[in-house]
């Protein structure tokens, strides 16, 4: 019998809650996904991410001058062109809406920690991740499109690449690719363990890349696998990856935390765009407490082991901060 064991005792009032807390979402943890646009004038919303909008270079500032404002440190750059091919040619054009994008904000916003999202599928005809032939994405190929992309990118300023197209050899390819350009104190970022996921629908209106045909499943992971996930994760450490993400976030958190315990790099926790959607939904509808339920699903990441977390509530979540400080 243990009459004597009162758990309560650590809860009776806010003082003691906040003396033994575990786990704290900080500002300083938050990574702001941006859309920028090709195109002059834009300010659009994304009808399926309320709060959420798409900016061209022209009014990007509108954007960032907040970010900056309200202490958000880092932000998370995909571009959005105006034309699109079979092979991404826009992707690693030195002039791109990326490159262009990444230029102007490390030139007006030196503090900003700028990093790309490299990938082909925004900017490819087919909308798939790399070099379609005969209806197959084709790996070594897709490689080399992707090293030079990143080396452009590079080029323009941004402070870490984020290579996420699934691609086989893909750190390994881009380490490379950097260092010969030069850019060996740039880290990688690795989408090393990114599913094959129904969450990132809204993202891929924000982003034009829906697939034309098929899906993304010969190089995404299947949801129904754990254990694929951790061979992911070894080939991009021993590749050369900087740190991990996990991508989706809440539905995958027990993957967070077999990664956070395997290996030791810096795990970081997509908060995709559907995970976003649904909550927003809800909470314009009147059905949530959109702080409540936003910052418990924040320290379920933390919790779950995630260092950094890539969200798009972090202008929510930095103006809920500041309110309590
Ligand atoms: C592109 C990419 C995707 C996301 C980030 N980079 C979408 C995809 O693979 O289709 C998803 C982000 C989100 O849903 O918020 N490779
Ligand atoms: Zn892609």
């Amino acid at each position: 019998m243990s009459a004597f064991i009162r758990h309560r005792r650590l809860r009776i009032n806010e003082q003691i809650r906040s003396l033994v807390r575990e786990n704290h979402v900080q500002l300083e943890d938050l990574v702001y996904p941006i859309f920028v646009m090709e195109g002059t004038d834009i300010r659009k919303e994304v009808p399926s991410m309320p709060g959420v909008f798409q900016y061209s270079l022209d009014r990007l500032h509108e954007e960032i001058d907040e970010v900056v404002q309200l202490g958000i440190s880092s932000v998370l750059v995909f571009g959005v062109p105006l034309h699109k091919d079979e092979r991404g040619s826009q992707a690693d054009h030195n002039h791109g809406i990326v490159q262009e994008a990444i230029r102007y904000l490390k030139q007006q916003y030196p503090s900003l920690y700028v990093i790309a999202d490299t990938c082909l599928c925004e900017y490819t005809s087919h909308g798939h991740c790399g070099i379609v032939e005969n209806g197959e994405v084709l790996n070594d190929p897709s490689l080399e499109r992707m090293v030079s992309t990143a080396v452009s990118q590079a080029r323009a300023g941004a402070d870490m690449i984020a290579p996420s197209n699934m691609m086989d050899g893909f750190v390994y390819a881009i380490r490379k690719g950097l260092d010969e350009a030069g850019f060996e104190q740039i880290p990688i970022m690795s989408y090393a363990v990114k599913y094959a996921s129904g969450f990132y629908g809204p993202f891929r209106d924000a982003a034009h890349s829906t697939p034309e045909f098929g899906d993304r499943r010969s190089y995404q992971m299947d949801p129904a696998n754990a254990r694929e996930a951790m061979r992911e994760a070894a080939s991009d450490v021993a590749e050369g990856a900087d740190l991990l993400i996990v991508k989706p976030g809440l539905a995958y958190l027990d993957i967070v935390r077999r990664v956070r315990e395997r290996f030791d790099l810096p795990v970081v926790a997509y908060n995709v765009s559907g995970e976003y959607s649904m909550v927003k939904a809800a909470a314009l509808n009147g059905w949530i407490d959109e702080k409540k339920i936003v910052m418990e699903s924040m320290v379920s990441f933390k919790r779950a082991g995630a260092d950094m977390i890539i969200t798009y509530h972090a202008k929510d979540i930095a103006r809920w901060l500041k309110k309590a400080n």
